[in-house]
């Protein structure tokens, strides 16, 4: 199957970008540490192949994002200087840091840039027309440019200003990592390598249910892992423990474990869990099997019995997806089911994508990010691509083979 950006949508590539203004909205919503220095840059280096595109052909390159949540105000921790500086150091080339992202001074700047100069518009977030996707904002930001390009996979799955409303002003375009981004999901969701094999994990059921739904019909092996096992051991009648059981979603895992059985799809649950009192640093931890959780102790990762089940299908696979964590990683002694699940993925002779939030935190975490196919750049945004759905962003954009 071919990629579905070029075919559907138009990209960069197919639009005349040389010397023109081009507004890039990136997702430059960076994890900051508790003194305000940014945390890990991926989406920041991810961002680089589209801006380096532009300047290479002497375009202007306006680029804005949003950065956490401002609620519509100015919050000085949340200025886009940080990410200038960084986006700067690893260009190797000036990106000046404007003071707002729309008005008259960032009008004047933006009519003083040459061939090849990047500005960053301050956080996007700041006016709160940006997320009431308010038409006349949309139309400040358009005016500034001549071109529209989106490269923030991360936020297409929201309907504001820069991502929905400026396309319907300028010619608009997806970067290189959108098309990267949907053009492997669509991949193997539609056409995949098999086997093909999907990993859930997390806490919750509730927030992975239409990503269940939508997959069970397309893998020929799920492996369920992470908090979210209790509530598919309660649904087999098992006790659980401490652990949090969703019960108003009992019947749609009963629903999808049926359809499992009906497709042929094999459902791997972790035989063994780690359990422990309470998701806490220190704390004694014993591994039981996952069918005898004792009273008060709750799950916190997959057993080395479950580790070696999924390692072993795993690496028969051909694609596999990866969404959601098997424990509670960040803490260490709840890591290993996690880590064990990373490490066979990067030793996989086959197509590996890791799904966006915490999963992509945890293969960055253990340093295997690099021996993926692909490590996602979206958190909301991959759960809306592995859920079937459509994204508003990419739907914004100019259909390929329109002039
Ligand atoms: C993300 O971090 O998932 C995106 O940047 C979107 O951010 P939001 O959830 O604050 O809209």
């Amino acid at each position: 199957m071919q990629n579905v950006i070029p075919r559907r949508k138009k990209t960069i590539r197919e639009i005349d970008v040389r010397g023109k203004r081009v507004l890039v909205r990136a997702d430059f919503n960076v994890p900051l540490d508790e003194d305000g220095a940014i945390a890990e840059d991926t989406r920041i280096r991810a961002s680089l192949p589209t801006i380096r595109y532009l300047c290479e052909r002497d375009a202007r390159v306006i680029l804005c994002s949003h950065l956490g949540r401002p609620q519509g105000r100015v919050v000085e921790r949340l200025r886009l200087t940080l990410v200038a500086n960084r986006l700067s150091a690893l260009l190797g080339w000036p990106v000046v840091a404007l003071r707002d992202c729309v008005g008259p001074e960032v009008e004047s700047a933006v009519a003083e840039m040459s061939g090849g100069d990047i500005v960053l518009l301050e956080n996007l977030r700041f006016h709160p027309e940006e997320k009431k996707d308010e038409p006349a904002f949309a139309e400040k930001l358009a005016s500034l440019a001549e071109i529209y390009v989106n490269d923030a996979f991360g936020a297409s799955h929201r309907v504001h200003a820069s991502v929905v409303g400026v396309p319907e002003y300028l010619p608009a375009v997806a970067g290189l990592l959108l098309e990267r981004e949907i053009g492997t999901f669509t991949r193997i969701l539609e056409d995949p390598e098999r086997p093909f094999a999907a990993v859930i994990g997390g806490a919750k059921v509730s927030d992975k249910l239409e990503v269940l739904e939508n997959i069970i019909s397309r893998v020929n092996t799920l492996i369920i892992g992470g908090g979210m096992a209790a509530t598919f051991l309660a649904s087999q009648g098992y006790g659980t423990g401490a652990s949090h059981v969703e019960t108003d979603r009992l019947d749609a895992v009963r629903e999808i474990s049926a359809k499992a059985t009906k497709r042929g799809v094999r459902l791997l649950l972790p035989r063994d869990v780690v359990v422990a009192e309470r998701l806490e640093t220190g704390i004694p931890t014993r591994v039981v099997p996952a069918t005898e959780i004792p009273d008060g102790r709750v799950i916190a990762d997959i057993g080395p019995g479950a580790a070696d089940d999924f390692s072993h299908e795993l690496a028969s696979s051909r694609t596999v997806v990866w969404n959601g964590p098997m424990g509670v990683f960040e803490i260490p002694e709840f890591a290993e089911g996690t880590r064990r699940v990373a490490a066979v993925l990067a030793n996989l002779r086959g197509t590996t994508v890791i799904g966006g939030g915490s999963t992509t935190d945890a293969v960055e975490r253990f340093g295997l990010a690099d021996q993926m196919t692909h490590v996602s750049t979206g958190g909301g945004a991959a759960l809306t691509m592995l859920s079937g759905k459509p994204l508003p962003g990419v739907m914004a954009l100019d259909d390929a083979g329109t002039p």
